[in-house]
């Protein structure tokens, strides 16, 4: 039953976050999908990216062929993060951390089926009962690559949308992947639904889904993942056709329970009423970024990322002072970050339960990051203040302001209110060129870093993978059974193991380590991949993370009979394959663990 209020529908019903994640599997149980748990944030031995930015990336290994153990039918809620759009944070709808409702073919049904039950759950009353005339769709329009989507346009019109609201975009609107720079993507179906606002960029009755006012809301996208992005941007047929969809679950809540964003449903809104409750100045966007940046911080704290100068752990550090800068705009001289994480643990404790695990670990590092960037906020403020004291006339060197902004991490807002404050304008002109050096200095880096090329990128990749398992076992032969994994990462430079273990190794012990690696190598073993139910898998002593990553079925890796380990994959087909394996350095990591870092040659 809906009620009219206006413009907008509103449901007398109230949908919470977790009734709709729910809903969604039992949705897709009932139509033979297995259900699997959110991976981590941190993608697991993939380094062409950062975060996990979609449901799937941690599928990727599965949607370019490898079996995966629960079956060919998969459905799930994965956390994600996504920085790309991080100006855009504090609209309506744009957010860093989301969550996303997926279910997955691999290999299984195509385009039929995923269209016809993702209309079924939108608008079926037994389901979301969204109003079917507020919905509209677009499909691939094609392009050199692939050909224009009629098939897509054409099940849509078979359960009932009006060919005036299928819409036939481009690339850039109707295309999904790779997730990184290779791999599995695919044309794309998008689903949309119309708040019936007028279109706040004034076009009227030209206004479409892709217009990007906010009038239409994208919850949902079925990718017909069919091709593999290669190396040198081709794009060829992939052996197994796949579906992977991703529903918003912060989007498709606003729609349903008749809010005007994402930021006023029951995961953001507890969090919005703290910070107002704090703040002297009302100031929509910035508490919204205040709320949208913690809840991202949390989140990735808690997957293992701490704030630091590099890769993962400086988006962590960013968002961090990013929140604290625009707290600061609020007017809010009290802490924060103990309030917020306090409720995000709160909201998402239940379905995340790492996040109640962590909270310790969480609140100490907001707490220190939050306290450095104070300091160098103070720091800034003297330098800037002594190079103002010397200053007499004219604008304020570029060149300084620059290194404040890059070096110390102070922000250029601050620095342009602080000058502003002294009526004097900053040398644009220098910053630029101070910005220029820096961008060739940062570029050179990188150029050095992907030197090797993406393709045999990946292969160093799943070498060191297998490595790692041979290491594992090793470290168990030569120091004893309680060495347990505590955490693996690898890029194509090197492979980094964390194991528990009380006390240093030893050189000696290394050495014997490395040595029975390489007779593992040297012996030519193949790989065998079986999937068996948990019970079994440790009956016949796998090793490994028995979680309950995988539901009921895990697929193990066999290594002749010296390794036995759970994991997802892939690795090469035979030990000889590896190449030279070599230990760089043992250190400690933290409390009762120790850390390895080596290489294969
Ligand atoms: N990968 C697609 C997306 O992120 C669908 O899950 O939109």
């Amino acid at each position: 039953m809906r009620i009219d209020s206006g413009l907008k529908y509103r449901y007398t019903t109230f949908m919470t976050a977790e009734e709709l994640r729910q809903k969604y599997i039992e949705f897709f149980r009932g139509r033979e999908h297995a259900f699997i748990p959110s991976a981590s944030l941190v993608p697991e031995n993939d380094p062409t990216v950062l975060f996990t930015t979609a449901g799937m990336h941690p599928l990727v290994p599965f949607l370019m062929g490898e079996d995966h153990p629960a079956g060919t039918r998969l459905v799930d809620y994965q956390r994600c993060l996504r920085t790309s759009d991080i100006d855009l944070v504090g609209d309506d709808h744009h957010l860093t951390f989301f969550e996303m409702l997926g279910n997955w073919s691999l290999g299984d049904y195509f385009k039929t089926e995923a269209i016809e039950w993702s209309w079924e759950f939108l608008t079926d009353k037994k389901w979301l009962g969204l109003d079917p005339e507020r919905m509209s769709v677009s499909v691939f329009g094609g392009d050199e690559d692939a050909a224009r989507d009629e098939e897509s346009a054409g099940i849509w019109e078979s359960v009932g949308v009006p060919k005036e609201r299928i819409y036939f975009y481009g690339k850039k609107d109707n295309w999904w992947g790779p997730a990184g720079q290779t791999g599995p993507c695919g044309p794309d179906t998008e689903m949309f639904y119309d708040t019936g606002k007028g279109c706040s960029l004034g076009r009227g009755d030209e206004c479409e889904p892709n217009c990007g006012c906010g009038r239409f809301v994208e919850i949902w996208n079925d990718v017909f993942m069919e091709y593999n992005k290669t190396a040198e941007g081709k794009f060829l047929p992939l052996d197994q056709r796949n579906v992977d969809t991703g529903m918003g679950i912060e989007r498709t809540l606003q729609v349903i329970n008749g809010l005007d964003s994402v930021y006023q449903t029951e995961l953001f809104e507890p969090l919005i009423t703290i910070i107002n409750n704090l703040s002297q100045i009302k100031d929509t966007m910035a508490e919204r970024v205040v709320a949208d940046h913690v809840k991202a911080a949390v989140f990735i704290i808690a997957d293992g990322i701490q704030p630091s100068n590099v890769e993962r752990g400086y988006i962590v550090r960013r968002l961090i002072r990013r929140a604290y800068r625009y707290s600061l705009q609020l007017g809010i001289t009290d802490d924060i970050f103990a309030p917020l994480a306090e409720k995000v643990i709160q909201i998402y404790g239940q379905t995340y339960p790492h996040l109640v695990e962590k909270r310790d670990f969480i609140f100490e590092n907001l707490k220190n990051e939050k306290e450095k960037f104070a300091q160098t906020l103070n720091q800034g403020l003297r330098i800037m203040q002594k190079e103002l004291s010397l200053k007499e006339r004219g604008a304020f060197p570029g060149k300084v302001a620059f290194d404040l902004y890059q070096t110390y991490g102070f922000p250029k807002e601050l620095i342009e209110e602080e000058l502003q404050r002294h009526s004097v304008t900053l040398n644009d002109e220098e910053w630029r060129e101070a910005e220029i050096a820096h961008r060739e200095l940062s570029r050179q880096g990188a150029e050095k870093k992907f030197a090797g090329g993406l393709a045999d990128h990946s292969e160093r990749v799943i070498k060191m993978h297998t490595a790692t398992h041979l290491l594992h076992q090793a470290l168990r032969e030569v120091l004893g059974d309680g060495v347990g994994q505590k955490g693996s990462n690898i890029t194509d430079e090197r492979l980094r193991f964390d194991f528990t273990y009380p006390k240093k190794v030893m050189s000696d012990e290394l050495r014997r380590i490395e040595e029975i690696v390489n007779e593992k190598i040297a012996a030519g073993i193949p790989v065998e991949k079986r999937i068996l139910p948990i019970e079994e898998a440790r009956k016949i002593g796998a090793i490994g993370l028995f979680g309950e990553k995988y539901g009921d079925k895990v697929s193990i890796y066999l290594i002749g009979d010296f390794s036995k380990e759970i994991c997802g994959g892939p690795h090469v087909s035979n030990t000889k394959l590896v190449g030279k394996f070599k230990i760089l350095k043992e250190e400690a990591s933290s409390a009762g663990v120790r850390r390895i870092k080596a290489v294969v040659e």
